[in-house]
């Protein structure tokens, strides 16, 4: 493949945002290039010099005057929820009850767990996800169909099969060693091949018997370099059954805590009503809590406390938890991360809501090597955003006066017709219309 050299306003972030306008936190260059070569980055900075190091005859694709930023990361979703975004009216339990176990069941069907995946894929592309973190359904076929359609299109993915063996319809139960055996055998089959990484994912403790949570702990023992998924603290009524079938847990963080499910690549969902001594515990572990707020309010679960996360030194990132999350857009996203913290007296300025869902959500997954910003070396997965995709959009960035404006407006107002083009490992993956010609230095 030869070198391609894509122009912009390049924008990256090299460490976490101090202040609303932390100038060292971040690299931009108004008129900036990323050459790829062989799907990394092999350069970065203002055009001339960019181009200069590319030399004669490289192909250009010219986004003047939008962003070029790293590919967004999601860091939990549900893809056999896609098609049951927007159910109607209950909480939690009830939502899960009434709706999902019951779409769930669909992804028996290999053909339909492939359309789905595909869709699904499709869909982060379109709004400018490039990498994402995801649970399957209890049916190993869905991991299979979730892999293939994410090395179809060459992204770098995270995902898993439910582990669930009660309070759930039989034809969505597995057993304790059932629940094993397809882990190990998928782990086999798709962890470390090509851009895959797999996490082992007891949905939650009240779909897993202790039985199946000795299943877990074995897991996680025997692949410490998986990644391990699951939700914690998410709604009240959740917390009060989860700790009643777990009686010996000091609480629902304890009920991990105690098969050894608390780690550094551990993401725990939501997260949103845990004591002091429970964030400890997370802080001790290095697990990170995942923030949903399109979720969380979608469900009325309640407010992520992102302030006492940081005080008490626990790590967390942020996601869309689609489908109890109501979009596939990051910028939507942090749209609504914005409200909940800011409900709390909580301030999320827009160059931290940019680092938080590219590096911040990178570092969460210990991948800041190769997702997450643009720097030498790393995946050529990047995104092209566009200000002014939307009337409204343009005529709020007439009267725009700075970097950090531009970005508020494009977390506010913006969704995926902001994003003019995704590239995957240096494949242009949106539309393929971008002007490419001969270089002329
Ligand atoms: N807790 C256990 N399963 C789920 C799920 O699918 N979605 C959400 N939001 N919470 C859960
Ligand atoms: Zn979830």
């Amino acid at each position: 493949m030869s070198d391609l050299l894509i122009r912009g306003r390049v924008l990256t972030f090299v460490s976490e945002p101090q202040g609303i306008d932390d100038g060292d936190s971040y690299r931009f260059y108004e008129d900036g290039a990323v050459l790829v070569r062989n799907g990394k980055i092999a350069g970065v900075g203002s055009y001339g010099d960019v181009a200069r190091q590319a030399g004669q005859g490289v192909r250009i694709a010219d986004h003047r005057p939008h962003l070029v930023m790293p590919g967004l990361i999601d860091t939990h979703l549900h893809f056999p929820q896609t098609q049951a975004i927007a159910s109607y009216g209950a909480q939690l339990l009830e939502w899960l009850n009434t709706y999902i176990f019951v779409e769930e069941q669909k992804f028996e069907l290999s053909e339909h767990a492939a359309f789905i995946a595909g869709r699904f894929m499709d869909e982060l592309i379109s709004n400018g996800t490039t990498s994402a973190v995801a649970y399957c359904s209890v049916h190993p076929e869905s991991v299979d169909a979730f892999f293939t359609a994410a090395e179809e299109r060459n992204m770098l993915m995270i995902g898993g099969k439910v582990l669930m063996d009660r309070n759930a319809p039989e034809a969505l139960r597995d057993t304790p060693q059932r629940g094993y055996d397809e882990t190990k055998r998928l782990i086999a089959s798709w962890h470390g091949r090509g851009r895959a990484h797999y996490a082992i994912s007891p949905r939650f403790a009240i779909t897993s018997t202790p039985e199946q949570m000795e299943m877990s702990r074995a897991l996680v023992a025997e692949h410490p370099d998986c990644y391990v998924q699951t939700h914690l603290s998410e709604n009240r009524d959740e917390i009060a059954f989860a700790t009643s079938l777990y009686p010996q847990a000091r609480d629902y963080t304890d009920i991990y805590a105690r098969y050894s499910l608390l780690g550094r690549k551990t993401l725990l969902g939501h997260c949103i009503h845990l004591s002091d001594g429970e964030l400890s515990v997370l802080a001790d572990t290095g697990a990170v809590g995942v923030f949903c707020p399109t979720s969380n309010l979608f469900l009325g679960s309640g407010l992520f406390d992102r302030d006492r996360f940081d005080k008490l030194g626990a790590r967390h990132s942020v996601a869309t938890d689609v489908g109890a999350g109501t979009s596939f857009s990051m910028l939507e996203t942090m749209g609504e991360a914005y409200k909940v913290l800011h409900l709390q007296g909580q301030r999320l300025s827009p160059l931290n809501s940019f680092y938080m869902m590219t590096l911040g959500n990178a570092r969460a997954l210990e991948l800041e090597h190769r997702i997450g910003s643009l720097h030498i070396g790393a995946d050529a997965d990047i995104v092209v955003l566009d200000s002014r995709a939307k009337s409204a959009m343009e005529l709020r960035m007439q009267v725009a006066s700075s970097l950090a404006e531009e970005l508020f407006i494009l977390q506010t107002m913006g969704d995926d017709r902001c994003v003019a083009e995704v590239y995957v490992a240096g494949c242009a993956m949106k539309r393929r219309r971008e002007t490419v010609g001969a270089h002329q230095a």
